[in-house]
């Protein structure tokens, strides 16, 4: 199926749940306004992959990213690393909390799939 439905109400502040969408790692993370914050005040031209958190998230409480490594591929683990976001433990790639690659050999922002917000659901695909 190439749409999913995750229910939101249920993924506390400050969780990264992992659903499976296409095959792929899906990484819906209900934001903390410090993580929010953090991410909002980092000069966008610093960033390899520079990108505004604006243009990543719909609402700025929920982060929604493919779980794949830009590098090679691998899986990140969530809240790990050194910018509070994702680390992928297989070379040694740092992303924030907004996906957004920020230390490591990754090349790319962790990619953003299309989405909308239907109350408290959240449809992918
Ligand atoms: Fe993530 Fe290489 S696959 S750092």
């Amino acid at each position: 199926l190439a749409k999913i439905e995750i229910d939101i109400a249920s993924i506390p502040e400050g969780k990264n749940v992992v659903f499976k969408w296409r095959g792929k790692p899906l990484f819906v993370r209900h934001r903390t306004q410090q993580e929010i914050e953090d991410v909002r005040n980092v000069d966008v031209g610093s960033l390899r992959h520079p990108q505004h958190d604006d243009e990543r998230v719909v609402k700025p409480e929920w982060l929604v990213v493919i779980g794949s490594c830009t590098h090679l591929g691998c899986v990140p683990v969530a809240n790990e690393g050194d910018f509070g976001g994702y680390f992928c433990p297989c070379h040694g790639s740092h992303y924030d909390a907004s996906g957004r690659i920020r230390k490591g050999p990754a090349p790319e922002n962790l990619a953003v799939p299309e989405y909308v917000f239907n109350g408290d659901q959240l449809v992918v695909g």
